[in-house]
């Protein structure tokens, strides 16, 4: 750098410090041109390229389809001494699916219900809700209201506020008159055939029972996608267990039981990958499990939770690196977003698109 005259010479190298040279392999910061149409999946592409959190929008669709990938490659070995056919291994690479309750009251739940039903993944976990939500749906809708609507007035009305979306009192009324013979049901199982209800045994039963294709539980009961649900007490579903404590006691849910079984498939993973929308509890129950195989080769993680407050929900993919829940070769990612908004895009890049591209048609 030449020296002017009169230009402090400490400021223009400060200024105009000169950089090192950059890696030949370097991406260029590039959005899309609409110029070129409207063309969603050029503009989705585009997101890579893009910065922020576009470009964890792109990394992830990578990440996804490398899950994709390995799973369509042929099993090394057949799982054939496993009798539970909810946990035997199916594919080279074991794809964990977990969700937090929201996503099943809000319009993801259509979006997972279609991965649950084309058997892409083979194992979901979610909180209670996570269950209720969609099996309600399928009784009575849920409807677009307001963040800002006033909760005295709601209560007054026996109306419930789910951020935006609105549950008439009534529905849980509905899940109540389906719900309480099914859980006679399962007791008198219990008593006279031995049974050991599980969290996940008792989400199969209730997916068979609702019948309705719009349901995750309905797929996954019927593709023999186990759905874990370790807190399953904690919502609806728990209120009328404990009515139904009163009314017919004894109905027993083993909890033991569904640790064997969702380990079992981590264990048994050839190679594994986790997609988790949001935090808490259906977080770490996928990472957990992954634990036991020493860490998920491929791991997506879509939540607004930060790591400052030391939380689980918040913890990025490299404090799982660090207890052995993510492999340390692996490359996972984390994108800091609401999944309303990205899940089902990230899906139509992903999933969807290998469905419906004709070159690679992956239909059951
Ligand atoms: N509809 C409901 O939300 C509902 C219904 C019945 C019961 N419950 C119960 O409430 C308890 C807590 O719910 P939970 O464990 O499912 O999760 P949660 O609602 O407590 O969310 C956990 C974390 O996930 C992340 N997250 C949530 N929504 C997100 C979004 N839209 N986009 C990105 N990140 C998001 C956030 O970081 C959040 O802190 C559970 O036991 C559940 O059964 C919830």
């Amino acid at each position: 750098m030449a020296a002017e005259p009169g230009i402090p010479s400490v400021a223009l190298e400060a200024v105009l410090k000169k950089s090192s040279s950059l890696p030949k392999n370097k991406e260029l910061v590039k959005g899309y041109d609409f110029n070129d149409g409207v063309d969603y999946h050029a503009l989705l592409q585009s997101y890579k390229t893009s910065g922020f959190q576009a470009t964890n929008f792109g990394l992830a669709v990578e990440e996804i389809n490398k899950m994709i990938a390995c799973r369509r490659e042929p099993l090394v070995n057949e799982d054939v001494l496993e009798t539970d056919p909810f946990i035997q291994r199916k594919h080279h690479c074991t794809i964990f699916l977990g969700y937090t309750s929201n996503m099943a009251s809000a319009g993801v739940r259509d979006t997972i219900r279609f991965l649950v039903q084309h058997k892409m993944v083979d194992c979901v976990v979610t909180s209670a809700g996570g269950v209720e939500e969609d099996l309600i749906k399928c009784l009575a809708p849920t409807i677009i209201g307001k963040f800002s609507l006033d909760g005295a007035q709601l209560r007054d009305n026996g109306l419930n506020r789910i951020g935006n979306l609105i549950v008439p009192n009534e529905n849980y009324c509905k899940f109540e008159d389906w719900v309480m013979p099914i859980l006679d049901e399962l007791l008198e199982e219990q008593q006279s055939k031995n049974i050991i209800w599980t969290p996940s045994k008792v989400i199969t039963r209730l997916g068979e029972k609702i019948a309705n294709p719009d349901s995750i539980c309905y797929w996954a009961a019927k593709n023999e996608i186990p759905i874990f649900s370790p807190a399953l007490t904690d919502g609806s579903l728990g209120d009328m267990i404990y009515f139904h404590s009163y009314r017919n006691p004894g109905l027993v849910i083993d909890i033991v039981q569904d640790i064997r079984r969702v380990n079992s498939i981590a264990v048994k993973a050839e190679n594994s990958g986790m997609i988790i929308i949001g935090g808490g509890v259906i977080k770490h129950h996928i990472c957990n499990s992954n634990l036991m195989r020493n860490g998920a080769d491929y791991a997506v993680y879509i939540n607004t939770a930060n790591e400052f407050d030391g939380s689980d929900s918040g913890a990025r993919p490299d404090e799982a690196v660090s207890w052995g829940k993510i492999k340390k070769t692996a490359t996972p990612v984390k994108v800091y977003a609401d999944a309303t908004l990205v899940f089902p895009l990230i899906v139509a890049e992903t999933f969807a698109f290998s469905f419906h591209s004709s070159a690679n048609h992956v239909k059951d």
